[in-house]
């Protein structure tokens, strides 16, 4: 890991932990453990509330287990939390009162409300809270990022097989969430929502399974997001237009390209030229913990905020509010 100490942190060998290793945290595991090997970072344990998972993880991983995330509490300084997200708020605001920076997976909480008091408790202590939304570390979006100018449309369909996991929520935050975030930063952090239609139906869990919105912007910037967890194949797949371009995004096979127009080249489509970006295949996951490690070793603030998160979330809490309005047109009580 490439990290600039920054002389005036008090930390020397940042002490970091997991809670919940399940299907996600065991990967946060096993990165910091990768990360540990530098001699920059320790990896002091993992917690999970199943025993034996947690006892697994942490052979696997070469440190201690925990089952209760409270004997964590005074033994690091920064924590990811990858537990389902209803337990996000009580086990964040805990470490974020002791000011131990935390990385927590997304979506940020399960309201606004608990959002609020993890930005206080941060607020308050001085630690950090990044939120993990993984896409925008995805190798394809990094590599797309410095071509995007004003995008005007999105299409964007993400789409997976029934994951028997994270049914604590439903398929807006558990997996639009990645494509509310990325529409937001892409258009632009200051550009406001005008408005959200939005369609949804539970199909085999007793949550919306799957769903449609379509979401406008002040500054006339529209996308139209399918997501469904309930698909045959996996497809992750983001399609938008601006200004004399064309870009494709697909987050799964880490590819990019921008089509546009260049009189000059010589192609198949005279005239068009698509330029597939070359990526740097790095491991998302990685990346967003080095960027979360980063920003505590040099006092930065970390690349997704809690705010960027709360901003997701209230987007998606829309989309399920327009969800339960068409419903109840759809199927009245
Ligand atoms: N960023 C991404 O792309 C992405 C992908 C998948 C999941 N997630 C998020 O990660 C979180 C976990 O999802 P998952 O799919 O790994 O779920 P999971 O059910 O596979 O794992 C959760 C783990 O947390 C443990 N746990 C539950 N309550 C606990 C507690 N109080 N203390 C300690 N451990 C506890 C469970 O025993 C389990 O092992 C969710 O918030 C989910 O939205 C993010």
């Amino acid at each position: 890991m490439r990290t600039i100490q920054n002389p005036k942190s008090k930390i020397q060998n940042l002490k970091t932990a997991v809670v919940g290793v399940g299907s996600l945290g065991r990967h946060h595991a096993r990165n910091y453990a990768e990360i540990a090997r530098t001699g920059e970072t320790e990896l002091v344990g993992v917690c999970d509330a199943n025993e034996e998972t947690a006892r697994q993880i942490a052979s696997e991983n070469n440190c201690n287990y925990f089952t209760d995330w409270r004997e964590l509490l005074d033994k690091t300084n920064a924590v990811s939390i990858a537990t389902p997200t209803e337990t996000h708020c009580e086990i964040a605001c805990a470490f974020l009162e002791k000011g131990v920076h935390v990385l927590v997976e997304k979506p940020i909480a399960k309201t606004l409300a608990e959002a609020d008091s993890m930005i206080k408790a941060a607020e308050k202590s001085g630690a950090k809270i990044m939120v993990g939304q993984l896409e925008r570390f995805n190798p394809a979006m990094v590599a797309l990022r410095p071509h995007v100018t004003k995008p005007l449309y999105f299409e964007i369909h993400r789409v997976s097989p029934f994951p028997n996991r994270s049914l604590d929520v439903d398929v807006v935050l558990d997996v639009m969430i990645h494509d509310l975030d990325a529409i937001g930063w892409l258009v632009g952090e200051n550009v406001k929502v005008s408005s959200i239609h939005a369609v949804g139906i539970p199909v085999v869990s007793d949550k919306v399974d799957a769903a449609n919105a379509r979401i406008e912007f002040e500054n006339g910037a529209v996308a139209n997001i399918t997501a469904s967890r309930i698909g045959t194949e996996k497809i992750r797949k983001t399609r938008f237009y601006q200004t004399n371009s064309y870009v494709v995004l697909d987050y799964a096979t880490k590819f990019a390209s921008v089509t546009s127009l260049a009189p000059n080249v010589i192609h198949p489509l005279l005239g068009v030229s698509v330029n597939r970006l070359e990526i740097n295949d790095v491991e998302p996951l990685r990346a967003e913990i080095e960027a979360f490690i980063n920003s505590i070793l040099q006092d930065k603030t970390p690349p997704v905020t809690a705010q960027d998160g709360r901003r997701a979330l209230n987007l998606a809490l829309g989309v399920l509010e327009k969800i339960d309005e068409h419903a109840s047109k759809v199927f009245p009580k």
